[in-house]
């Protein structure tokens, strides 16, 4: 048994994630901003006895804080690092640039998942198999062909989300850290909407399925949900 820590828990990716790794009888450590309205949440918990709640917002460093100090010394295998935003999806190109949105993007998707994970650096050392997971995104590619859609502040985040994982997975190779960024397909959820390609519960499937079978000679590398690389 694999003991889990997921953020943004609440709903979409994090949620059908959340529920693959507990219902295979992980124990998840649910990261959430509301944890008294994540109803979905509390039910997964009552049907496996696996689940904890925490609230925790990726982008307050005391909420990460006191959440960590509630998990205490236990061993964590896994952290997913999920928590995500658009921003302001009309203003964030050359002729419109809300800057407030843009820095909150960066802080939620690039500052936030790096504090979380340093928070917890600790409890991974103590894992004979630890795995750090960065929810990233095929925005995040410098080949990814946008389509005439300029979402400068939600691709500058993962993109930079993408170096961070390059380095990490280069510093923590000594210390038997697994670190990959998964793209998670374009999932209908409340961010991409019902236009998307596949379910929540498909791409949840697949986040646990790579992470499941990642080994030392995969860290490093860029993986969508379905187990295939993809180009930086
Ligand atoms: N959907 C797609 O097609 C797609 C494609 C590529 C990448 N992704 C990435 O996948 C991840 C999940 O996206 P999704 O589609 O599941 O989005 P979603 O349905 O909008 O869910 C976003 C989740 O992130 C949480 N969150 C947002 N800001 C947060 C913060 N500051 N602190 C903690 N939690 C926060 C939300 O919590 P609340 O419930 O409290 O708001 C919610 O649980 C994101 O990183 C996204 O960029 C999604």
């Amino acid at each position: 048994m694999a003991a889990v820590v997921i953020t943004g828990a609440s709903r979409g990716i994090g949620l059908a994630t959340a529920r693959e790794f507990a219902r295979a009888g992980d124990h998840v450590h649910a990261m959430c901003r509301n944890p008294a309205g994540a109803g979905d949440l509390h039910s997964l918990a009552a049907e496996t006895g696996n689940v904890t709640l925490h609230q925790m917002d990726v982008t307050d460093f005391a909420s990460i804080d006191r959440a960590a100090a509630e998990i205490g010394d236990a061993v964590i295998d896994v952290i997913i690092n999920n928590a995500g935003i658009v921003g302001n999806f009309e203003h964030q190109h050359i002729d419109s640039m809300d800057y407030d949105a843009w820095r909150h993007v960066l802080e939620t998707m690039m500052l936030g998942p790096l504090r979380v994970t340093q928070a917890l650096m600790g409890n991974l050392a103590r894992s004979k198999a630890a795995k750090i997971i960065f929810i990233s995104s095929e925005w995040g590619s410098s080949v990814y062909d946008s389509k005439g859609l300029y979402l400068y502040a939600y691709a500058s985040a993962k993109g930079g989300l993408n170096r961070v994982a390059q380095l990490m997975a280069a510093q923590l190779r000594e210390r038997n850290i697994i670190v990959v960024p998964i793209h998670p397909g374009y999932v209908r959820t409340d961010m991409a909407g019902p236009i998307a390609d596949i379910s929540p519960e498909e791409s949840g499937a697949g986040i646990h399925s790579v992470t499941n079978s990642l080994t030392m000679a995969d860290s490093g590398k860029f993986y969508r949900w379905n187990g295939t690389i993809h180009p930086w």
